[in-house]
């Protein structure tokens, strides 16, 4: 076949070629490894320089016009395919959309953000420090020095002791590690890093939610759960500001304006005086509900918080001077607050992580504007 016969012959093949795979079938017949086109390329090494100087231009231009022929043909076989794709399939905006599974915020962390507005607007900032805390700031700058008693009502889980040696706190404080018991270390880390920032102390008013941890279950009890600390250090702080923070944080939380308190005298060691709160509540339908005295008829307390005057000795320990400032502090049960608002029973029920107690229990993102939902879930 003649050169001129080879390409009008290949050209019109090319443009008959009806599918990808025909196009494909072409490419390897005349530009493969083995192609005839190939073929007559190869052939220019066995010509007089004379020959391949006509013939070179000849053969490669064949090739170029195929493999150009091919591409096009490719592309435009690839574009009628999609015309036809476009104009078969069609789109049924009436079908209802599959639905999204979305996850619900936990009623912990919703009560953690309500409780963190109410303080905000009280003026209070939130405050953390670790859950891993050594004994010192956990006990010791507490009140409770070793062997204390208090200690043995914390069923404090203990880490190990690290090679049979416990490192120093400060060079003077026996320093084992634990899982924190309650918030209240906080306070003690809040004080010193308040000196820290400013020599001679300042005002501190914070609050601190957090897990905490103790060895115990039942019903009422996990060994982990959460709590909320309260501080307040400045001048002149009396119990006076406590029961009426107290009164207010509570009345906000439970949105309802009769709630009552009953001060208790109570004993805490990082407290003096130290002061138990009850609340007064009504059965209602097996439920308490919160609101009235609970001296009243078909009333009774309920203790809801421990609380005080920070003790001197804790102030001291965390840097300040107890002739200058002093405050109070408070810690309450994030889990039970939220089992009385939003009447659940079971506490374990809270950790299971079964999606069905959640899709019950839980806060949707956008129902509600929360902190844990995200700033951007407010717009
Ligand atoms: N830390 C105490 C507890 O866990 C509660 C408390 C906090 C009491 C602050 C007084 C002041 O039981």
């Amino acid at each position: 076949m003649d050169l001129e016969h080879l390409s009008t012959d290949s050209l019109e093949r090319i443009a008959r070629a009806a599918t990808p795979g025909e196009i494909e079938g072409l490419r390897v017949e005349l530009l493969g490894k083995s192609g005839t086109v190939t073929g007559l390329l190869k052939t220019l090494g066995q010509m007089s320089p004379e020959q391949r100087q006509v013939e070179g231009p000849r053969l490669n231009g064949l090739r170029q016009t195929v493999a150009a022929a091919i591409d096009e043909r490719k592309a435009a076989l690839e574009a009628a395919a999609l015309e036809e794709r476009l104009a078969r399939e069609t789109l049924d905006l009436t079908l209802p959309a599959p639905e999204m599974p979305q996850g619900s915020v936990h009623p912990v962390s919703q009560v953690m953000d309500e409780l963190a507005e109410i303080f905000a607007d009280l003026g209070f900032a939130v405050a953390t420090g670790p859950e891993i805390e050594d004994d010192w700031h956990n006990f010791t700058a507490l009140n409770m020095p070793e062997s204390h008693p208090a200690r043995a009502m914390h069923d404090t889980f203990y880490f190990p002791v690290q090679n049979g040696v416990e490192t120093d706190h400060e060079g003077a404080q026996q320093r084992r590690m634990l899982l924190r018991t309650h918030t209240s270390p906080v306070q003690v880390r809040t004080m010193l890093a308040a000196v820290k920032a400013n020599p001679g102390g300042a005002p501190v008013r914070i609050i601190a939610p957090g897990r905490v941890y103790r060895s115990d279950s039942d019903a009422t009890h996990t060994p982990m759960f959460h709590q909320i600390e309260g501080l307040v250090i400045d001048r002149d702080i009396h119990l006076g500001h406590l029961k009426w923070t107290l009164e207010t944080f509570l009345k906000a939380f439970f949105e309802r304006d009769d709630i009552v308190l009953r001060l208790r005298p109570s004993y805490f060691p990082f407290t003096e005086p130290s002061v138990e709160v009850d609340v007064g509540f009504a059965l209602v339908g097996g439920r308490r509900v919160l609101g009235g005295s609970g001296d009243a008829p078909g009333h009774a307390w309920m203790e809801l918080l421990g609380s005080g005057m920070v003790n001197r000795r804790v102030i001291e320990m965390s840097g300040l001077d107890p002739d200058q400032w002093q405050g109070f502090a408070f810690g309450v049960g994030v889990d039970r607050l939220a089992m009385l608002k939003y009447g659940m029973d079971d506490l374990r029920a809270f950790f299971d992580g079964d999606v069905r107690w959640l899709k019950h229990y839980g806060f949707a993102f956008l129902d509600q504007p929360t902190l844990s939902a995200g700033v951007g879930a407010r717009a």
